[in-house]
């Protein structure tokens, strides 16, 4: 299945950057980073953390993401050795997984935030993460609505998340509130510009339900450097929102603005949810049922919500990464000669540590490169979207 798949694929290649990165070469490999974009408040940062299953996100009405957050989520096995089979969260029995987990050992941190901007400081109670993204928000540009492109790096540590990069952004607005600039709309636009230009980058275009897809802004610029719409994912927020007898059949279908990759619709938590501090596994529940309800949905409430958008998302990345490999190998032997000449040059015989890394990535490379020439030659390696 492509979720297990996938999650070969990048231990696979998380093994392959360790070890570039214990000789000092960062990033030979760009993986895909997940981008979510959208107008001011259409759902951006709930969707975000409903994906990555942990509440550790600012949201609310008004401009509460002001600065990029740039969040690396990082696989990590557990206290018993095992790395987590989980891609992304699958809804309710992933939850109960996680709980599970994290309960085996409480003495044993198994999951925990750092900050860029905080080095060494581990995070094990989240909420203090979203305090944190807000102190340091308000230390850059104040209380008062003001934004930066200058970006707060996360990174959390856990057995239950595939290593992979997430970005959320400040959303598209048009009339300058409290200290923000009067170029506030082409300021947020270049900010976003800079995240979605990236041909790896897959777009989330957020959309609130109760809002017109003509207007969407999320789409507008998805479409601006994504015109074939390869990496684009339409996301439909606030479908409970929707007025009595309204549905979003028609866009799902296609028939409104078509999208390669088509729309997934969900229901993040309201306001009054975020106010009782309602839990997200109560919220992924109570979407489920949102949906298999609905008299709209209820035919097709396996292609709802935010597990599936979670599969729809793992299934993409699969794609990606199986598209980019060739060009990984292409990197991986570049890397390799570009080595061999140096290690030539140097004449010198090496310290043993830096031969064994050296081993080690010939080795992986190795390893690697035949691992995934079925993949490259395509094959078994089809599969349906
Ligand atoms: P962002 O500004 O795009 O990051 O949006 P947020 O995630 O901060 O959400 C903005 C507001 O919309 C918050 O008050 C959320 O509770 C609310 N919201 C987001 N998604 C939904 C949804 O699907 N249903 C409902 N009822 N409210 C939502
Ligand atoms: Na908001
Ligand atoms: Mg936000």
């Amino acid at each position: 299945n492509a979720i297990m798949e996938l999650t070969l694929l990048i231990k696979k290649i998380n093994k392959l950057q360790d070890a570039f990165a214990s000789v000092s070469v960062n990033n030979p490999i760009d993986l895909p980073q997940i981008v979510v974009i959208g107008s001011q408040s259409s759902g951006k940062s709930s969707v975000l953390e409903n994906i990555v299953g942990k509440d550790f996100l600012p949201r609310g009405s008004g401009i509460v993401t002001r600065r990029p957050l740039v969040l690396q989520l990082i696989n990590r096995p557990n206290s018993r050795g095992e790395v987590g089979g989980v891609a992304l969260p699958e809804g309710q029995q992933n939850i109960e997984q996680r709980q599970s987990v994290s309960s085996s050992n409480p003495n044993e941190i198994e999951e925990w935030g750092e900050f860029l901007h905080l080095p060494g400081q581990k995070f094990t109670d989240f909420s203090k993460i979203r305090q944190e993204i807000e102190r340091e928000t308000e230390s850059k540009v104040g209380k008062n609505a003001g934004i930066s492109p200058q970006p707060i790096n996360l990174r959390i540590y856990s057995p239950n998340v595939l290593t992979l990069t997430m970005v959320d952004l400040p959303g598209l607005t048009r009339v300058p509130v409290g200290d923000q600039p009067k170029d506030i709309e082409k300021l947020i636009r270049d900010m976003i510009m800079k995240y979605i230009t990236k041909s790896n980058a897959i777009i989330l275009a957020v959309t609130a339900a109760n809002t017109d897809l003509a207007n969407s802004d999320g789409l507008k610029m998805a479409r601006d450097v994504d015109p074939d719409g390869f990496r684009t994912i339409g996301v439909l927020t606030k479908i409970d929102l929707m007025d009595q007898g309204t549905d979003v059949v028609d866009i799902l279908a296609g028939r409104v603005i078509a999208l390669k990759l088509g729309y997934v619709p969900v229901v993040n938590r309201g306001q009054r949810d975020i106010d009782n501090k309602k839990k997200i596994s109560a919220a992924l529940e109570a979407e489920k049922n949102f949906f298999e309800n609905h008299s709209s949905y209820r035919s097709r409430a396996q292609f709802c919500g935010t597990p599936f958008l979670a599969r729809k998302l793992s299934t993409i990345l699969l794609h990606h990464i199986k598209n980019t490999l060739p060009d990984i190998k292409a990197r991986i032997s570049q890397h390799l000669q570009k080595y061999e000449q140096e290690l030539e040059q140097l004449g010198d015989p090496l310290g043993d540590d830096d031969s064994n890394n050296m081993n080690a990535i010939l080795n992986i490379i190795t390893e690697f490169t035949s691992e995934f020439r079925t993949a490259i030659d395509g094959t078994s390696s089809d599969i349906a979207t």
